[in-house]
């Protein structure tokens, strides 16, 4: 058997137990073990068994990495160490490196360096071997998940920047909200620079699965059920992709009923984490304000409010706009979408706008290519990219795009 770890070659042996860890599918993972304490990192390489490789510092691990995923297990001299810079550094370059700290001072500050550094798990020492191999165990499943030996990309990584979130929201239902979230999204996605998610909050009867034809493996049931142990890595790992666009879907539960499971806090924390790697997380909504909406609407930086084009619609987006304003929403959030705008309705467009006290910023057509498109499981701006529908999705996907001219009619 060859080193992982190129340079050392017969120094590695897998152990049995961890190449295939618990929901790892099979993959074979490397344990490394770092301290610049001799006999601390022989310790714990000692626990781990002999599959764990031991190395006096980071820069030594880094230069030996090859192309099977690592677990690093850290010692106890990273407690206090500067190297923590380092961890970092190596964390945010390869994603198929996950770390583990030993640590004897654990406390809150510790944990936290630790986790910001990207360190998955913290562990006090003397730690018990079960416990050790739990914690390598979890970490190695989740590089399995992850995809191997690939450098992050630019893309995935949190860089501080804080991508925007959009809310599409109507008190009625079949306004459009879910035809325009999707493809809002779609479209954004073709033209941001870092990832968009599309969040399907209609807890209970949410669509956005169905209208992309997707099979989610996983939904919001599982990141919430996660919650505790969240990070970037576990968050991405149940997204799923919509191929054609690259969107990153996280789906509603598959049953009504997890939807009680889920609350504001919980939405808004998943929400929080996406958009410190997506340029935009785009949410689909319910047709009506619960407290998940409304802890959705208070961190959204946008939110559009969907209105078909007849009396029932303005009447119901009238009254959701008062309870906007009753909530304190920042006007300045609101963007008004008019779905279903064509001339043949006999609704005017200003007397609406009039009606409702706010500037219409994107106008819809109705379009048979909607329906089409959303009963063939596609978005309609990539099965109809010549149609109104999809110049009109462009142009409201302009409003949230720097780089175009400012065609957003301000009030
Ligand atoms: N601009 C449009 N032209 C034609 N049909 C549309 C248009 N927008 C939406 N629809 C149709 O209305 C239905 C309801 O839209 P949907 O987005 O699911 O509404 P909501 O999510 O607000 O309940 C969709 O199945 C779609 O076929
Ligand atoms: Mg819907």
């Amino acid at each position: 058997m060859t080193s992982p770890f190129s340079g050392q070659p017969g120094e590695y042996m897998p152990q049995p137990g961890l190449g295939a860890p618990a929901g790892g599918g099979g993959g074979q993972v490397a344990v490394a073990v770092v301290d610049a304490d001799q006999a601390a990192r022989s310790r714990l390489a000692m626990q781990l068994g002999q599959g764990a490789t031991p190395f006096p510092s980071i820069n030594d691990l880094a230069s030996r990495l090859g192309s099977i995923p690592v677990v690093v297990v850290l010692g106890p001299s990273f407690g206090a160490s500067p190297e923590l810079a380092a961890v970092e550094q190596l964390l945010a370059a390869r994603r198929d490196v996950g770390a583990i700290m030993v640590t004897s001072e654990l406390t809150t500050d510790m944990l936290q360096r630790a986790l910001r550094a990207g360190v998955k798990d913290v562990l006090a020492a003397p730690v018990e071997t079960t416990q050790l191999a739990e914690a390598v165990a979890r970490v190695a499943a989740g590089l399995i998940m992850a995809a191997p030996n690939t450098p992050v990309s630019p893309t995935v990584e949190a860089d501080g920047e804080r991508g925007r979130v959009i809310t599409v929201f109507s008190t009625k239902g079949g306004a459009g909200k879910s035809v325009v979230a999707t493809n809002l999204a779609v479209v954004l996605a073709g033209r941001a620079s870092r990832p968009v998610a599309l969040v399907d909050a209609d807890l209970q009867f949410g669509d956005i699965a169905v209208m992309l034809k997707l099979s989610p493996q996983h939904t919001v049931v599982d990141a919430v059920g996660a919650l505790d142990k969240l990070d970037l890595p576990l968050l991405q790992s149940l997204l799923i992709e919509h191929q054609p666009s690259g969107v990153k879907v996280l789906p509603a539960p598959l049953e009504p009923a997890f939807a009680d499971q889920i609350g504001a806090p919980e939405m808004v924390r998943i929400v929080e984490m996406l958009r410190q790697f997506c340029s935009f997380v785009v949410i689909d909504t319910p047709a009506y304000f619960n407290d998940v909406v409304l802890g959705l609407i208070e961190v959204s930086d946008d939110v559009l409010l969907v209105a078909g084009m007849d009396i029932p619609n303005i009447k119901n987006v009238k009254i959701g706009l008062q309870t906007l304003r009753l909530l304190n929403t920042p006007m300045e959030k609101l963007r008004l979408v008019l779905n279903r705008a064509n001339s043949k309705v006999k609704l005017d467009v200003g007397e609406v706008e009039r009606t409702l006290g706010i500037q219409a910023e994107a106008l819809i057509p109705s379009d048979i290519v909607v329906p089409q498109a959303v009963n063939k499981g596609e978005p309609v701006v990539l099965s109809a990219p010549k149609s109104g529908v999809t110049q009109s999705m462009n142009q409201l996907a302009d409003l949230f795009l720097p780089q175009t001219s400012n065609k957003r009619r301000r009030r």
